[in-house]
């Protein structure tokens, strides 16, 4: 079988579970999981908090108003959303989009690993705090770290600000951006 149908079959059975999961309670709010969508080649793996209220409705990862920050973003790295692959610590809302619990994160994170080992990004680019302390450093903060490569697993980690929270920080917004043109040369050299 060809690498890439391989891959697409293992993917689909991780999707499978994703969708039918009821590891923790997040399954009882959800209209739809977000497993997370992409090239499953991409060199770049974007990973974010959990659904919010749109993504939970369309069931599909950062297509809210932080997404259209997102897709801009990721429009600066000279790329677009279908070559790189974007995803979740957590694949089903929150309810009223609080944060998602340890116990939630603990539940969903073989998938997320799953993800990582069948993708194998070189670069993971962690957006918000719940990303880069289940990923990377419980004790590290964004502010710590942001626009920084932390080489962990055989994989780049580049932390930053999540999207959503840049949208109401003006200051945070710009910080972000200058994030990306780091990311950016870091996806040159790689
Ligand atoms: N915020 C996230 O962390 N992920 C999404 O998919 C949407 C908003």
């Amino acid at each position: 079988m060809a690498i890439l149908d391989e891959r697409k079959e293992i993917y689909e059975e991780i999707k499978k579970e994703i969708l039918n999961c009821q590891a923790c309670e997040l399954w009882q709010y959800r209209k739809n999981a977000v497993p997370g969508e992409g090239n499953l080649f991409a060199t770049l793996m974007f990973v974010g908090e959990a659904p919010g209220e749109q993504e939970d409705l369309q069931g599909r990862p950062f297509v809210g108003q932080a997404g259209k920050l997102l897709d801009s973003l990721i429009g600066s790295l000279g790329l677009s959303r279908k070559e790189v692959f974007i995803t979740n610590v957590v694949k089903c809302r929150p309810p009223g989009n609080r944060d998602p619990l340890p116990a939630e994160i603990l539940a969903c994170n073989p998938f997320l690993v799953g993800q990582i080992g069948l993708i194998c990004p070189k670069i993971i680019c962690t957006l918000g705090r719940h990303a880069l302390h289940t990923l990377v450093d419980p004790t590290r903060t964004i502010s710590q770290v942001h626009g920084s490569r932390i080489a962990k697993d055989g994989i780049v980690f580049f932390p930053t600000f999540h999207p959503a929270a840049a949208l109401y920080h003006d200051s945070m917004h710009q910080l972000l951006v200058e994030d990306f043109q780091i990311l950016r040369r870091l996806l040159k050299e790689i």
